[in-house]
């Protein structure tokens, strides 16, 4: 019998005490990654609702965001959007600044990646207090995007993430959940 979704992801995923601060269960999707069979799973779930949707381009997060996100691209024929920690994109750009479980941050976006009203997906490998998350809904609803969705393989839901994504007006999508 085919394992079932949670099974083939939970059992694909490593957990790293302590890292990177003391007190932090870091979920480590590398393994998932080099997993092939789950590797593709994850993403054929995460792009499942949207096959067949005109999705203009997704949005991924750096830096697992982007190995996800351009796999999901490919599959919906979507551009696909970097944004990325402060410093890093060669062109004009818009920057917000934003605090996640363990710290404090910048990340940015290029000021052209995206047309007012086209649709754009997020996506990012986990959303735990949703502070990357919703930096990235602010960045690019304030160039005029239309925001499908926010995917993710990983909610860690005690941290309150996807509610704080609700809360902006952002349908949200993971697929398991570290409680
Ligand atoms: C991790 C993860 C998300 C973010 C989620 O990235 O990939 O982007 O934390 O945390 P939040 O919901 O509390 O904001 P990290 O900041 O560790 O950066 P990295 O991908 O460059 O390692
Ligand atoms: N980002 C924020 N919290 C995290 C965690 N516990 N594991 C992996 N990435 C994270």
């Amino acid at each position: 019998m085919k394992p079932s979704l949670e099974d083939t992801l939970l059992s694909a995923i490593r957990t790293i005490p302590d890292y990177p601060k003391p007190g932090i269960l870091f979920r480590d999707i590398t393994t998932l990654l080099g997993n092939a069979r789950a590797f593709r799973r994850a993403v054929d779930e995460l792009v499942h609702p949207y096959a067949g949707s005109k999705i203009d381009k997704i949005a991924g997060i750096e830096a697992r965001g982007f190995i996800l996100g351009g796999a999901i691209a490919h599959q919906l024929s979507s551009g696909f959007i970097p944004i990325r920690k402060k410093g890093k994109l060669p062109h004009e750009t818009v920057r917000v600044a934003y605090s996640l479980e363990y710290g404090l941050d910048e990340m940015e976006m290029h000021a052209d990646a995206v047309e007012p009203g086209e649709k754009v997906i997020l996506v990012d490998d986990l959303i735990a207090t949703g502070g990357t998350a919703e930096a990235a809904v602010r960045l690019l609803r304030q160039m005029g995007a239309d925001i499908v969705a926010a995917c993710f393989v990983i909610d860690l839901p005690d941290l309150g993430g996807r509610a704080r994504l609700e809360g902006l007006g952002v349908d949200v999508h993971t697929l398991i959940a570290f409680e």
